[in-house]
């Protein structure tokens, strides 16, 4: 499975989500996750993604391991998300911000 990381929190850029053909995207207030037990591995949204938030789970960097449960578990919680919408209105200024798993909203 593919893996949403921390580049993507308070950015939220979702062109991912145009991309993928099983709509495994769920999304939050400030952050999207895949479903692991839906995504098939197709690779499309990794090129996507304009800050690079997107791993394969097996590349998934040391310091970001904790966003492969969280994945799993959100995506039970949130809403599928199929079409790209803008931004969020900070995203400027957090795309190049590191360490943001304390602040991903429920
Ligand atoms: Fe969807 Fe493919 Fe990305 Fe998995 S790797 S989330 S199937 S676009
Ligand atoms: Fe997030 Fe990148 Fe998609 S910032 S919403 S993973 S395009």
């Amino acid at each position: 499975t593919y893996v949403v990381t921390d580049a993507c929190v308070k950015c939220k850029y979702t062109d991912c989500v145009d991309v993928c053909p099983v709509d495994c995207f769920h999304e939050g207030p400030n952050f999207l996750v895949i479903d692991p037990d839906e995504c098939i591995d197709c690779t499309l949204c990794v090129a996507e993604c304009p800050v690079e938030a997107i791993y394969a789970e097996d590349d998934v960097p040391a310091d970001m391991q904790q966003y492969i449960p969280l994945n799993a578990e959100l995506a039970q919680l949130w809403p599928v998300i199929v079409e790209k919408k803008d931004p969020l209105p900070d995203h400027e200024e957090w795309a190049g911000v590191q360490g943001k798993f304390d602040q991903v909203e429920r």
